[in-house]
């Protein structure tokens, strides 16, 4: 799609979170793992606007989404080949470790995307805020790339896209919905927030089940331990001999 659109700012958000997202994307392992996931959101976004251009009646959205699913398609093919690349270069760990995927989210949130029951206008008000938050992202993800400028080429390139992905929506919600655009535009933004508000939440009660968990295991389990070890040093070791008595019972072991 044409790419001579100016880049839109990235929000403050997203630039308080730049030093995090330095840190996430200076290693390489973790550079990887996050340009294959990225790929894929980017490859099911375009599906999932594939079946919105077979859904609407308009023909000229349907024409603008087959042409944006067509971009995605592209940058899930983009992303997979730098990973590639990257992986031929160094091969990756087993086990990256932290990915921090809730705080470098792959741009959209377009797997939050329904097609099924959504009119134009909530479709375009939603396409139009997940452009604007990839548009925002992969503009800190490029900056914060200087170590590695193939991979900045890539978002680079891509921005282009989600920038006239961006602007494209606005214009045709706009046209679809002249007089509401606006509502539509806070209700998809309220849906957002909430999903955002749920990604962060279980991202948080993750970090906070593997706290808790460690200091189970170090502040609990200790005592146990010691209550067991000490019970088994009262034991006696070897036979034991059982009074005459305690046998005579068939109810009973001792
Ligand atoms: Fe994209
Ligand atoms: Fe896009």
């Amino acid at each position: 799609m044409d790419s001579a659109r100016p880049h839109k700012r990235p929000t403050a958000l997203d630039r308080m979170l730049t030093p995090i997202h330095r840190w996430i994307w200076s290693d390489t392992d973790r550079r990887v793992q996050k340009l294959l996931r990225f790929s894929e959101t980017e490859t099911d976004g375009g599906r999932d606007i594939l079946r919105a251009a077979e859904v609407t009646s308009d023909p000229l959205l349907r024409r603008l989404y087959l042409e944006h699913a067509i971009d995605e398609f592209r940058h899930g093919i983009l992303f997979r080949r730098r990973a590639a690349a990257l992986l031929k270069v160094s091969p990756s760990r087993s086990n990256p470790g932290f990915q921090g995927a809730w705080l470098a989210p792959g741009g959209h949130g377009l797997d939050d995307l329904q097609i099924y029951g959504e009119s134009d206008s909530d479709m375009l008000a939603f396409l139009h805020l997940s452009e604007k938050a990839a548009a925002s992202r992969f503009t800190v993800y490029r900056d914060v790339m200087e170590h590695d400028p193939p991979t900045r080429a890539v978002f680079e390139e891509i921005l282009h896209d989600e920038t006239f992905h961006m602007g494209y929506t606005l214009t045709q919600l706009a046209r679809v919905e002249p007089q509401r655009h606006k509502r539509h535009l806070w209700r998809a933004r309220l849906s957002r927030l909430w999903k955002a508000y749920l990604r962060l939440a279980s991202g948080l009660a993750g970090v906070l089940g593997s706290l808790l968990l460690t200091i189970q295991y170090f502040v609990l389990l200790p005592p146990f331990a010691w209550l067991a070890k000490r019970a088994a040093r009262q034991e006696g070791s070897g036979w034991i001999t059982v009074s005459p008595g305690r046998t005579d019972s068939l109810s009973r072991q001792y």
